[in-house]
């Protein structure tokens, strides 16, 4: 119990840290290009076509770039417990190594894959062709989005909706998993999708190639999204993954993190 608290001390201030540095590494700057007009943040028919500047946002062949392969980590805070590892590593966050992002844990704006990771690619495809082999069509509406393609949706929804909805479906720049070329929209981004065979199969198979639907109907106060049946996030232990799904558990619950903005990040 003692260790608990003290981890749960510990893990906080890590938490803060990790806030603080990511917050301050945000700016205004924006350097994609203007390629696309998928939009994934959207949940329902209120789909509006919005210039996305990344060029990668529906590409699922693009490679990691040298930003993702420097060897020269700085692993800046470190706590253990048993088998839970909390790291923070050139301001992103991995518990059990698990990369982790949401309202709470946010990227660098420099962070960038450049495009899906070559392992998720690779598992979505085999996806795909399990799902094709059941008659079930699955395809990748948004995959790897930079931070400041996720600036320029967020800003644009904000002229739309108010913020407070708006955060309800849209991650702010460098809070959102499509920014870890680990996570990707399939299909539809509308809440009519769910309860298609195209989302039940889904739901049922995706664990198998490691994908997790990362915010699931009924835990929008731990997750801080509305449901999304649409977007899965690559975990890559398939054995995870069919736990958190099988069980209804959110990465937020298994991981014992909130989902929370910091009252300095504003918009
Ligand atoms: N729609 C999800 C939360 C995102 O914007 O990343
Ligand atoms: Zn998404």
């Amino acid at each position: 119990m003692y260790r608990k608290q003290l981890f749960g001390m510990l893990l906080a201030a890590a938490v803060l840290c990790s806030s603080c540095v990511s917050i301050a590494e945000v700016s205004d700057t924006d350097s994609g290009s203007v390629t696309d007009t998928s939009v994934c943040s959207i949940p329902d028919s209120s789909e509006v076509s919005l210039p996305v500047e990344d060029s990668s946002v529906c590409d699922i062949s693009d490679e990691l770039s040298e930003d993702a392969s420097d060897d020269t980590e700085d692993i800046v805070s470190e706590v253990s417990e048993a088998d839970f590892t909390f790291e923070v590593i050139d301001g992103v966050t991995y518990i059990n190594g698990i990369l982790l992002v949401n309202k709470s844990y946010l990227l660098p704006e420099s962070y960038s894959p450049g495009g899906l990771l070559p392992e998720v690619k690779s598992a979505f495809d085999d996806m795909v062709a399990a799902a094709a082999g059941d008659g079930i069509k699955l395809y990748v509406v948004s995959g790897f989005r930079s931070y400041g393609t996720q600036k320029y949706l967020y800003e644009s929804y904000l002229k739309r909706d108010p913020q407070e909805t708006v955060d309800t479906y849209s991650a702010r720049p460098g809070a959102s998993e499509h920014q870890t070329g680990m996570a990707i929209d399939v299909n539809r981004c509308s809440s009519s999708f769910a309860g298609t065979p195209e989302a039940i199969w889904l739901a049922e198979h995706c664990a198998e190639y490691g994908f997790i639907v990362r915010y699931p109907l009924g835990k929008e106060s731990i997750t801080g999204y509305k449901y999304e049946p649409w977007h899965i996030r690559y975990i890559g232990d398939a054995d995870l993954a069919a736990y958190l799904m099988e069980n209804d558990i959110c990465l937020e619950e298994y991981l014992n993190v909130t989902s929370v903005y910091n009252s300095e990040y504003k918009y």
